[in-house]
């Protein structure tokens, strides 16, 4: 058994993966941090998980405790507070597989743009294995640090990734327009995020330069071999969970409805977590029918008297955008069946 630790579990992605890692045959899970809920036990927060953990409680986040009760830790903190104990753990030889922004961006200086401060680890930008298996699994086999990807950043790569790959579109001109629901915001409530304002929103948000089109942009860059500019403009709207990317983009070189679906059947027919839809019916990807597992959905319209193609990959945002993926992440740098304790049918109704 890997004994396992999840900082911030307290919080969606925090409960989501230990809703996932209650089923894993080969983890126990020794530590689980929360500052608000120590000593309480893990159903006390996550109600669907009363009846497991039964020995488990919230504990404070301290580094001595961690590397007492763990060999692998997932950390589901905020953006910029868990870098420390994160280069501490890695230090002392500890796995890590990290769900914030911490490690995700390889360029120091693309990293301040973005995130406003010097990145105080520059060396593990280098060595972070971005954790999207279809882009990086041979680089995840036996991997330390793993930057798990954000959910909209998923959602953009996996639903451009075929088209950049075969260099089928106009690599300067991509437009992703994402639909994310409220749970993508995190357990802590903010105005915005109050239900009275957010229930019946469909509100931009950051549309002037969302940080995970940073991501995007890096990731399409290393596959075509050339820069890819991908502007990024999400929506909250008021699903609770599950986000939509609609990726526009001009076809080149004469490319055309066989072209494209040849190149999503070339990259991910022997995906376990990726299906593509094309045709209709059954119509497009829908984040409604994948919540509650790891499958992102994927499709494509072609429109071809203005040369135009739309992307789309729907998924749910906190599994294969956030604890799915990074336990799908995990099972493969551990040498496990990448689909070990996901193999999770989405719900419907969801
Ligand atoms: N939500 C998503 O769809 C999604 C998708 C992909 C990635 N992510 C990333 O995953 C991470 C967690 O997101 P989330 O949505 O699960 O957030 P969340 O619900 O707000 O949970 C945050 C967790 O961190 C703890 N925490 C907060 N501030 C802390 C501090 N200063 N020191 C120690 N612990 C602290 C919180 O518990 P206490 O307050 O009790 O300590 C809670 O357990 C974020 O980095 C986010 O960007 C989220």
């Amino acid at each position: 058994m890997v004994k396992v630790a999840v900082l911030g579990a307290s919080g969606y992605t925090g409960g989501e993966l230990l809703r996932i890692l209650a089923l894993h045959p080969n983890v126990e899970v020794t530590l689980a941090t929360s500052r608000e809920f120590v000593g309480r036990p893990i159903h006390y927060v996550h109600f669907n998980l009363r009846g497991y953990y039964k020995d488990l409680r919230f504990s404070r986040l301290a580094l001595d405790a961690l590397l007492k009760e763990a060999e692998v830790v997932f950390s589901a903190l905020p953006h910029g507070v868990g870098m420390h104990i994160v280069a501490s753990a890695l230090e002392a030889g500890l796995k890590v597989i990290d769900l914030s922004a911490d490690f995700r961006l390889k360029d120091p200086a693309v990293y301040k743009r973005w995130y406003g401060m010097e990145h105080p680890y520059p060396d593990l930008l280098q060595k972070a294995v971005y954790g999207l298996p279809e882009l990086h699994r041979e680089e995840l086999r036996g991997a330390q640090l793993i930057a798990s990807p954000g959910c909209n950043a998923t959602a953009s790569i996996l639903a451009l990734a075929p088209l950049v790959k075969q260099k089928l579109i106009d690599l300067e001109k991509i437009v992703v327009d994402v639909k994310a629901g409220s749970s993508e915001g995190g357990s802590e409530p903010s105005r915005g995020s109050h239900h009275p304002e957010r229930e019946g929103a469909i509100r931009p948000y950051e549309a002037e330069g969302h940080r995970h089109s940073a991501e995007a942009s890096q990731e399409l860059s290393a596959l075509a071999g050339e820069e890819v500019k991908v502007s990024l403009v999400p929506h909250a709207v008021s699903s609770v969970r599950g986000a939509l990317a609609s990726a526009h983009a001009w076809l080149v070189g004469g490319a055309g409805r066989e072209d494209v679906t040849k190149a999503f059947v070339d990259m991910y027919s022997r995906e376990p977590f990726v299906r593509f839809i094309f045709m209709a019916p059954p119509g497009y990807p829908d984040p409604k029918y994948v919540v509650g597992s790891n499958y992102v959905d994927v499709g494509a319209a072609v429109e071809s008297s203005l040369s135009r193609v739309t992307a789309f990959a729907a998924l749910d945002n906190l599994m294969k955008g956030a604890a799915g993926q990074a336990v799908q992440a995990f099972n493969i740098s551990m040498g496990f069946d990448e689909r070990t304790a996901l193999r999770l049918i989405p719900l419907k109704p969801g």
